[in-house]
């Protein structure tokens, strides 16, 4: 079907899940899927931030139906509270990432490196324990353009060896990435009717991104700084088109991957092929299991 990001399909009746939701692209999907009447849950480990971001969607969403769960993925035991919350979702899209840019390499208190942590073990957590309430659903990745370029040591997930901030978040998305193709290769094999989709934003800075008060406000600093940016690269409330058609388009089928159509930097979300390291089902296998030993959980899903 022709898609139009302004005017996604209607979506009254479903539940999605967004982590991240307080802030940036996470937001705005959140905010985008809230104009199209879904209910829609701000997975978020900052109840203060989550707070005004509903207050910003429903400035915009009089209507809205939004929520708070508490979520922080860098702690699965939060993690597994959180999804004692829910009874029903629809729709999970796995939003929220932490990007260092700068030494020295953080762990969390369980003892792994903070972004393949947050960004990969959190998520992979966090879907295998929804598994029964996502029967009929949809998993959304989210990855990035960068973990196209990056390899992964299936020996070395966490970079313990050659650490560097960039190399490292790069990795983190390329394991998030492999995670979602492989969970649909799973799915299939299952029967399940679950569909698992991979998105990244493109590019997106702050400084392009149009003001949602009182969550967050624009400067005129900030605009001009980043003007000669958005020749190449876009906002986070065009980022966020992408995961918003793999939770909303009837179309979309599991083991796609949608990006944005110019570059695979900016602009409307198009399917791209999967290729290179993302299709490597041997390294995605080994990623998996590593993440099954890791955290304790190896998302299974029954029969439709
Ligand atoms: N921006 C880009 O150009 C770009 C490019 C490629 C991929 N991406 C990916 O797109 C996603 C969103 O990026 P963004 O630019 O919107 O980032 P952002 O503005 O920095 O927002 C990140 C979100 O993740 C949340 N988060 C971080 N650590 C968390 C934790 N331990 N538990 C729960 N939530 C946590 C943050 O919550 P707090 O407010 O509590 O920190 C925030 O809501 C990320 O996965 C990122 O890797 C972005």
């Amino acid at each position: 079907m022709a898609w139009n990001v302004h005017r996604p399909p209607r979506a009254e009746g479903k539940t999605v899940l967004v982590t991240g939701g307080n802030a940036g692209i996470g937001y705005f999907v959140a905010e985008q899927l809230a104009g199209a009447g879904a209910e829609v849950v701000l997975g978020s480990r900052d109840a203060a931030k989550a707070a005004l971001a509903k207050q910003a969607i429903l400035a915009r969403v009089p209507a809205a139906r939004v929520r708070h769960l508490r979520l922080d993925l860098g702690d699965l035991s939060s993690v597994r509270a959180a999804v004692h919350e829910l009874n029903h979702l629809d729709a999970v899209v796995c939003n929220a990432g932490v990007h260092l840019d700068r030494p020295p390499r953080r762990e969390t208190a369980a003892g792994h490196e903070l972004m393949f942590a947050t960004n990969h073990l959190g998520h992979f957590a966090l879907v295998g324990w929804l598994a029964p309430l996502l029967a009929d659903g949809r998993v959304v990745t989210t990855g990035s353009f960068t973990a196209k370029s990056v390899t992964l040591d299936p020996a070395d997930l966490q970079s313990r060896r050659d650490y560097e901030p960039k190399r490292a978040y790069s990795r983190s998305k390329l394991a998030q990435m492999l995670f979602g193709f492989e969970l649909d290769r799973r799915l299939r094999a299952a029967g399940a009717a679950t569909l698992s989709v991979v998105t990244h934003p493109g590019g997106a800075l702050d400084g392009l991104t149009p003001s949602r008060p009182p969550l967050r406000r624009r400067s005129a600093g900030e605009r001009l700084r980043t003007l000669p940016a958005g020749l190449l690269l876009q906002s986070k409330q065009a980022a966020a088109w992408p995961a918003v058609r793999a939770v909303l388009d009837p179309d979309v089928r599991g083991g796609e991957l949608w990006g944005p159509r110019v570059f695979g930097v900016r602009g409307r979300p198009a399917r791209e092929p999967v290729r290179g390291p993302l299709a490597d089902p041997g390294l995605a296998a080994a990623v998996w299991a590593a993440s099954a030993e890791l955290t304790g959980v190896d998302p299974a899903w029954s029969l439709r």
